[in-house]
């Protein structure tokens, strides 16, 4: 059928028939919240580079996540900065680390919330690097033991899932035997797994107090021009025991999200990071663009381009904005 038979614009002509014919769906149920969480009691420190994000002390990080639940989101995830560093990063997995009792007073007041627990050693060392560090090299086999401690650790304070980020090989099926071994057969894992070496985390650096202190993190986490090998490090993690796969950064990666999408049957999770709010916020700030509109356009994208569910700074604005 060509013009003028066939006319697009027919089922264009009003809302309703817009909402007849929408093919993707923005739900509150795909988002996950990020939340970090310090020592000290009564902070919320602003977050310079992601205006409207705070770092937390325990006793503050219940309210915005039960604003987030709320507002309809199933889950959020944690990341913690420890009052302590140093180059093996045990405050990562300390029983009474950042995180674990971030969790634990979260489980506490929001039992039915989705506790994720971020999974890394970079906001722990001293050094910045997600592993550990001999001579100038991040060596990869002596930090999956630290990384599958800190899981454990993080499931023994109640979390219901643990995300690991640090793009180790080996580290979800070391995480997986870690778990079962010790009674934690049931906490699934959503692995990082196209984890690009992107420009986009600087914010989050900041957020977090993260950033590497000599080098890059480019001989682990992945070349941005790769896209083959996104697939393979995605069937790697699902072989290893990952439950969620992930895509991150997201919007400078839809093909990733696409492609990936298109390759495994596993649910399938985007970051949408903190360079990608960052800007956006920034943009609206300037009075450049309409901040909700470009936000769902956005979120809507990611989720069009494959994701089933997009960790996002925008969580609860954009829940709220699609109830
Ligand atoms: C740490 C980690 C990072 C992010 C999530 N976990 C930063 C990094 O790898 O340097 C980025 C999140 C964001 O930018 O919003 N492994
Ligand atoms: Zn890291």
């Amino acid at each position: 059928m060509l013009f003028p038979d066939y006319r697009p614009r027919r089922l264009r002509a009003s809302e309703g028939l817009r909402r007849m014919i929408r093919e993707t769906q923005l739900s509150p149920d795909d988002l996950i919240l990020p939340l970090f969480a310090v020592g000290g009691r009564s902070v919320k420190n602003p977050i310079g580079a992601l205006p409207g994000q705070f770092q937390y002390s325990v006793d503050n990080l219940v309210a915005p996540a039960r604003e987030a639940f709320a507002a309809g989101i199933p889950a959020v995830i944690l990341f913690g900065i420890p009052e302590r560093k140093d180059p093996l990063g045990t405050s990562a997995y300390a029983k009474d680390g950042i995180v674990q009792k971030a969790v634990r007073a979260l489980k506490n007041k929001l039992p039915e919330l989705v506790v994720i627990t971020d999974v890394c050693l970079c906001q722990y060392t001293d050094h910045g690097h997600c592993g550990v560090v001999e001579g100038n090299r991040v060596q990869n086999d002596a930090s999956l033991e630290l990384l599958a401690r800190t899981a454990l650790s993080h499931a023994a304070a109640g979390a219901d899932m643990v995300a690991p980020s640090d793009m180790m090989d080996g580290r979800v099926a070391e995480i997986r035997d870690m778990l079962d071994e010790n009674g934690f057969s049931h906490t699934p894992i959503m692995a990082y797994s196209a984890k690009y070496c992107s420009a986009y985390y600087g914010p989050f650096r900041e957020a977090a107090d993260s950033a590497p202190k000599f080098g890059d993190r480019r001989t682990y986490q992945m070349d941005p021009a790769n896209a083959l090998e996104a697939v393979r490090e995605v069937t790697l993690d699902i072989e290893e025991g990952a439950d969620i796969v992930m895509v991150k950064p997201a919007l400078a990666y839809l093909d990733i999200i696409c492609r990936v999408r298109q390759e495994i049957d596993l649910p399938l999770a985007a970051y949408n990071v903190s360079g990608e709010y960052a800007m956006i916020k920034a943009a609206a700030k300037m009075g450049w663009l309409d901040e909700t509109d470009v936000m769902l356009e956005s979120l809507t994208a990611i989720k069009r381009a494959g994701a089933d569910m997009i960790l996002t700074y925008f969580a609860t604005k954009a829940a709220r904005a699609v109830a």
